[in-house]
């Protein structure tokens, strides 16, 4: 009886608008050392040949007036190492399967130009290529995440690109790879074998996959010079559940160290909407497509645990992220597009989801790094802005390579219509030094959340926090104002004995540092 009445008043102070949600947070810090790491490669990034992702993006070229290294954007690589970028996907996506890599290496003028038929039809002259990339992410600090040709090339062209990246033997790949300026081998750990095989990759079936993958992954090998290879899987989209179960279990577990899977947020694929100017319905069913990924991760995880209970095998999320209709005006093939609140609680909240799941997730990739889809960088020209998802990227970094602490989330619903979704979601780690940090976010667009988060099993000293929030779900950077939003200190956190009181805005992504 009391209960009840207590929810038909809470009811009526939520619709009232002016209301306060309240929310009950514990972070159970009792007992780590069996806790899973999260992986720092959750956070990686994805740079395909695609529209102005690469070129305008990273590479300018090295007779650009934009100040560059070899070609590459230096404003890029300075916000990238200081958002700690630890790996970047390339080539592709769809053009993966299109490309032949010996068309991207030796002299520049020689190189040949192709078309880039999946995006735009626009000529790729491969002025960036192997050596560029792998160089690039030297400069990065990321490690290369090479998605290699299944579609459109061969078991020797994949076999050989391991080679020339990465032997110190004397062998006509690393004579060559020698010959065109590059004397010591790279370390390149992932490779991705094919991309979307079950679409643009190659309209395969999971069986008939499944054995080209066998057969790639015996002649790769599994280890190039001192680097142990990581091999991908090319996974399912979305809830595509017998893809995964075919692999798993046709798939010798000592061929494979990884299988992906891909999953959007897309409102639907015919009629995405706008990037900005959305409606609440938008922002609510974007969330709702977002929020889907801790069900796909949970499923396609229960199968993998039926097959590999040890879980020695990751699951690789190699595309996520908002995809919205392009800027009105720009090419329908280069898939650029603003970045606002919204895209910033996609990412805020997928990241929580990864990192709980951090006993099998041990890569994802945002798609794309810059210009393309969910992009933490936007250039024009000269000039580059850092989008809201750049600066979740950045201070959820904390969590790169730190122990999970496990988190429960009392029930808080963001309303709209007939439906709800939870409205906070959080992650907890304990980082090398023994300091915690917690992750908030807060999506309901109109209420703040109050928020008493036990810590169960420590004692602190003290709290800070840094947060990113605006008023509206569709505020962005622009050109024109390029620091509208961006992560500040925060205050709304007060610690009381080993409860903490939060008061979390709307629309908003905090993370909590305890010492
Ligand atoms: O990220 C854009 C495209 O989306 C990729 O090329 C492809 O893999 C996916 O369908």
């Amino acid at each position: 009886m009391r209960s009840s009445l207590l929810k038909v008043l809470g009811a009526l102070l939520i619709c009232s608008g002016s209301a306060v949600a309240q929310t009950t947070i514990t972070v159970d810090l009792n007992n780590t050392s069996a806790n899973p790491t999260i992986s720092k490669y959750i956070y990686s990034h994805f740079a395909e040949h695609l529209g102005r992702g690469i070129y305008d993006g990273f590479y300018v070229g090295d007779t650009s007036k934009i100040p560059n290294t070899n070609g590459v954007r230096n404003d890029v690589v300075a916000a990238l190492r200081k958002m700690k970028i630890p790996s970047l996907r390339w080539p592709g996506g769809c053009f993966a399967d299109t490309y032949h890599w010996r068309d991207g290496i030796g002299p520049k003028d020689k190189r040949p130009a192709i078309v880039n038929k999946w995006w735009g039809g626009v000529v790729e002259d491969n002025s960036f290529g192997t050596h560029d990339f792998l160089n690039m992410c030297e400069l990065l600090g990321a490690e290369p995440y090479v998605s290699g040709n299944v579609g459109s090339g061969t078991v020797q062209e994949l076999a050989d690109w391991i080679q020339y990246t990465g032997s110190d033997n004397k062998n006509p790949m690393s004579d060559l790879r020698k010959a065109n300026g590059r004397d010591k081998p790279w370390s390149v750990k992932f490779w991705g074998v094919g991309n979307e095989a079950w679409g643009c990759g190659g309209n395969m079936t999971p069986e008939y996959y499944a054995n080209e993958f066998r057969k790639y992954a015996t002649f790769m090998g599994s280890s190039e010079g001192k680097t142990k290879l990581f091999r991908v899987a090319s996974g399912a989209s979305d809830d595509d559940y017998n893809w995964t179960e075919t692999l798993m279990k046709n798939i010798p577990h000592h061929l494979i160290e990884g299988v992906a899977v891909h999953h959007y947020a897309v409102i639907g694929w015919e009629k995405k909407g706008p990037a900005t100017g959305f409606t609440e319905e938008q922002y609510f069913t974007t969330m709702q497509r977002a929020l889907q990924m801790d069900t796909l991760v949970t499923r396609h995880a229960r199968i993998m645990d039926k097959y590999d209970p040890k879980k020695q095998i990751a699951l690789v999320v190699d595309e996520w992220g908002g995809w919205y209709d392009v800027e009105p005006g720009t090419n329908p093939g280069f898939l650029y597009q603003q970045n606002t609140m919204r895209d910033a609680m996609i990412a805020g909240t997928t990241l929580n989801i990864f990192n709980n799941h951090a006993d099998r997730v041990r890569m994802a990739n945002l798609a794309q790094c810059i210009n393309v889809l969910q992009a933490v960088i936007l250039t024009n020209k000269q000039k580059m802005i850092l989008t809201p998802t750049y600066y979740v990227m950045e201070m959820y970094n904390v969590h790169q390579d730190a122990t999970l602490l496990p988190t429960k989330v009392s029930e808080t619903d963001y309303a709209f219509g007939n439906e709800k979704l939870p409205a906070v979601s959080a992650s907890a780690s304990k980082d090398k030094a023994g300091v915690v940090h917690i992750s908030l976010t807060n999506i309901d667009p109109s209420k703040k959340q109050k928020i008493t988060l036990k810590l169960n099993g420590q004692n602190f000293k003290g709290v800070s926090g840094r947060i990113l929030t605006s008023a509206k779900t569709g505020d962005c950077n622009t050109f024109n104002a390029p620091d509208k939003i961006k992560a500040v200190a925060f205050n709304g956190a007060v610690l009381k004995g080993n409860t903490l009181e939060v008061t979390l805005p709307a629309i908003s992504v905090a993370v909590l540092t305890l010492n």
